[in-house]
């Protein structure tokens, strides 16, 4: 059964958690449905099913029309951004709305790339997913360089030093993911957004597989971009973009004419998915709600205590009720982690992937890659999430997009890795059977 945690900090209420989203009680074959899929989408609690369908059947309009539903979603949008610019702590402004990340990345890079050409250089790394990669490959077409940062093969973690060697006057950007969605390594991207600023460069970070699980916080990061994406952290299929105002501003969009060129909108072309932005602002007031649920269970006025100490002035009290949510995320996502790799360790068949020792699992996400030793056609990836999944447990096989890395680490023509990931909603009891019935397939 759930159960509640101690409370020696802003504590998960596990119980009201899971209470929130109605996919969690699902069965299938009878056993009842795990959900570790989540790096490649989580599930969605009730108030963002209901303000998906509150929005159509209530508001459905577009923009700028002057009558009550079309100004209705104006507001909508409005909150929505705010609720973002929460969530990131920036400007609304900076905020833009997006089909999902791949596209925003594609829509910057080739607003970047119309000032690039022969001579410039752009660094990424073998690390990330290729959604921060292959649109700046894309730039090669115009005879910019594209530089390749490596890994260490051994603990799957970002060489920075020989990425800070490959930084020179001609770098222009610096593409890096937060975290890693095959092997969860979680990047010191703080310091190598100093590093390309002290190259010159610009820093574009992909936050995708971060957002569940850490707070993030571009004004203290100074990162030039950021982009996320909802359906990662409780939403609707939608991506985020954070744009500094005055990159915004500058950068030149290929846009509609009629478009306005206010930011953030020349960014924002045609007409948006209203209903799932209208779910965004619903899936940030739930994590702020779970750190208001977490908070009240340490029973000191904990988030009280918090908003003074740690949230930055001028920010609301969702922004101080997401620092205890994830303060409390982030306790019982390790948790689990602990008791979930220290499982894994025991199956001698098992090889998993990234950072191992619980000494180190401060630069890591609960998010794991593993594969059978020598595997047999019956314990490929494929063959393991196919029979896991008959059994209720949802996990992923293949390179999951993570091309670079499954190539670097010579997997990928043999199925790529089984991916396991956990998100705040999983419980101990859900890492104990899952370790029973691996161990039972990878025997
Ligand atoms: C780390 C990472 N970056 C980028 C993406 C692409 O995101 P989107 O599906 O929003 O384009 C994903 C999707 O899985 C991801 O995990």
């Amino acid at each position: 059964m759930p159960t509640t945690e101690p409370a020696a900090h802003a504590a998960l209420d596990l119980p009201w958690v899971r209470a929130q989203f109605p996919a969690l009680s699902q069965t299938v074959n009878g056993h009842p449905v795990v959900f570790l899929d989540g790096p490649g989408g989580t599930q969605v609690p009730q108030c963002v099913i209901d303000a998906i369908s509150g929005y159509l059947s209530r508001d459905n309009a577009n923009t700028g029309g002057a009558y009550a539903t079309s100004r209705n979603t104006d507001a909508m949008l409005t909150a929505a951004r705010a609720a973002m610019a929460d969530f990131l702590n920036c400007a609304a402004d900076e905020i833009v709305f997006g089909p999902n990340m791949t596209t925003l990345t594609y829509a910057m890079s080739r607003a970047i790339g119309r000032d690039l050409g022969p001579g410039d250089e752009i660094l990424v790394t073998r690390l990330d997913h290729d959604a921060n990669v292959s649109p700046w490959l894309a730039l090669e077409e115009k005879g910019v360089t594209i530089r390749w940062a490596e890994i260490h093969p051994g603990d799957c973690t970002l060489d920075v030093e020989d990425l800070a060697a490959k930084l020179n006057s001609k770098t222009r950007l610096v593409a890096i993911g937060y975290a890693s969605n095959a092997v969860g390594t979680i990047n010191p991207v703080k310091e190598i957004i100093r590093l390309a600023h002290a190259a010159g460069a610009l820093a574009y970070v992909d936050a995708v597989h971060y957002g569940p699980h850490g707070l993030i916080d571009v004004a203290a990061l100074d990162c030039d971009f950021l982009v996320c994406s909802t359906y990662k952290f409780f939403g609707p299929h939608m991506g985020v973009l954070f744009g500094k105002r005055e990159h915004l501003q500058r950068l030149r969009p290929y846009k509609v004419r009629p478009l306005t060129e206010a930011i953030p909108n020349r960014w924002e072309w045609g007409t948006l998915n209203h209903e799932c932005i209208a779910g965004i602002t619903a899936c940030v007031d739930y994590i702020a709600d779970l750190g208001r649920h977490a908070a009240g269970t340490c029973g000191d006025g904990r988030l009280g205590r918090q908003s003074s100490e740690a949230r930055p002035s001028g920010t609301s009290d969702r922004r101080a009720a997401m620092v205890a949510a994830f303060e409390a995320i982030h306790h019982h996502e390790h948790r689990l982690m602990e008791r979930l790799i220290a499982g894994l360790k025991k199956i001698p068949s098992l090889k998993i992937y990234g950072i191992t020792d619980p000494a180190r699992f401060e630069e890591r996400c609960p998010t794991l890659a593993v594969r059978v030793f020598n595997q047999t056609v019956e314990q490929t990836p494929l063959a393991l999430a196919t029979k896991l999944g008959d059994r209720g447990f949802f996990t992923w096989d293949g390179n999951y997009y993570a091309l670079n890395l499954t190539e670097r680490l010579d997997v990928e023509k043999s199925g790529g890795f089984l991916r396991i990931g956990l998100v705040h909603y999983n419980t101990a009891e859900e890492v104990d059977r899952l370790l029973e019935a691996v161990t039972q397939l990878v025997k």
